[in-house]
């Protein structure tokens, strides 16, 4: 199952037209269409898809007015992910050569700026007003500060109180105001904003615990990402918090994951000192409870379409493979 098999036909629809939106956006300048259509191709559309749903969760909301800002929405997490893969050295995402494997890290930062400048103009250019270009530039002033406390921690073990900020700063968030700008532009009230942001938040944190699992476990050509790609890169994350105070081998797991320099062999190693723990079903059960909060956020004044959406996105999101 995918994102896409949870939505019904008129949500189907929308993520065609959303689809060529996003060409669009990046079609501007042929060396950016060149550089981006490949990594653009391959997003699960998770954002613009939250949006698009909660903006038409109650009545229908034209796309006329929804589409622009859902695009951006790719845009700034595309542009997001193009910085990221400089930040990690990553040579592969979405099952693709990363920018700045392909032209280097001075034309890969341009290229994010690029899109990230985009999403503004298109935010710009539609008129979505201050409080939708406030809740936007607070998101990626946060996204930047996840990511600061992220490789200003590097090899270093965080408490979960740590964990649970990076996660919530890096993606939680992001969901939650996918979700709760969806719902601004189509002027739900009040408690129905707090509560679908609510939903987007528990959905983020499961989302990215799984993300910090699949990072062990995960299929390399399903994730289109190689695998132990944040312990070689020094982050480390839940999985690893939890098999380090219930190991019986936590020192020599220890020694890796905070060694800067490491081996294939010490990735291989620690990957096996964490699955024969039980950190694996640990992060689902811990993935899963939040999806259940995400579920009993959601109001009751939902269109069924869509609140049954919402249901098999959450669900997807704990099962998911990529
Ligand atoms: C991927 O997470 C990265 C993020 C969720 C956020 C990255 C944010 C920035 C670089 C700052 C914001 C910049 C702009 C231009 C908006 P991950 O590293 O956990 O996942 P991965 O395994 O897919 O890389
Ligand atoms: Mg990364």
């Amino acid at each position: 199952m995918n994102f896409v098999a949870a939505l019904s036909e008129k949500a189907s629809k929308n993520i065609s037209e959303l689809e060529e939106n996003i060409r669009q956006a990046i079609s501007d300048d042929p060396f950016i269409f060149e550089a981006c259509e490949p990594l653009i191709r391959g997003g699960k559309r998770l954002r613009p898809m939250l949006m698009l749903l909660c903006a038409n969760a109650k009545n229908s909301c034209p796309n006329s007015r929804t589409m622009p800002l859902a695009t951006a929405l790719e845009l700034i997490h595309t542009a997001s992910l193009v910085h990221d893969d400089i930040i990690d050295t990553s040579k592969k995402r979405r099952g693709v050569e990363t920018a700045n494997s392909k032209y280097g890290a001075q034309i890969a930062v341009l290229i994010g700026d690029y899109l990230f400048a985009k999403a503004f103009q298109l935010v710009a250019e539609n008129n979505y007003g201050a409080e939708v270009q406030l809740i936007l530039s607070k998101l990626v002033k946060q996204l930047c500060i996840g990511e600061i406390m992220q490789d200003r921690s590097l090899f270093v073990v965080p408490t979960m109180s740590e964990y649970y900020r990076r996660i919530n700063l890096k993606t939680a968030i992001f969901l939650s105001s996918c979700c709760r700008l969806g719902a601004i532009v189509a002027q739900l009230d009040d408690s129905e904003i707090e509560r679908l942001a609510a939903y987007g938040t528990s959905l983020g944190l499961a989302f990215q615990i799984i993300d910090d699992l699949l990072d062990f476990c995960g299929d390399e050509k399903v994730t289109g990402k190689p695998r132990g790609g944040d312990l070689k890169s020094g982050v480390i994350t839940l999985p690893v918090v939890r098999a380090l105070s219930t190991s019986d081998e936590a020192p020599a797991l220890k020694k890796i994951v905070t060694s800067e320099t490491v081996t294939c062999t010490d990735i291989d190693a620690a990957i096996k000192i964490i699955c024969a723990t039980d950190a694996v079903d640990y992060c689902k059960t811990r993935a899963e409870a939040h999806i259940e909060s995400a579920r009993v956020n959601l109001p009751a004044s939902l269109k069924i379409s869509v609140a049954l959406a919402l249901e098999q996105i959450a669900e997807f999101v704990v099962d998911r493979t990529r």
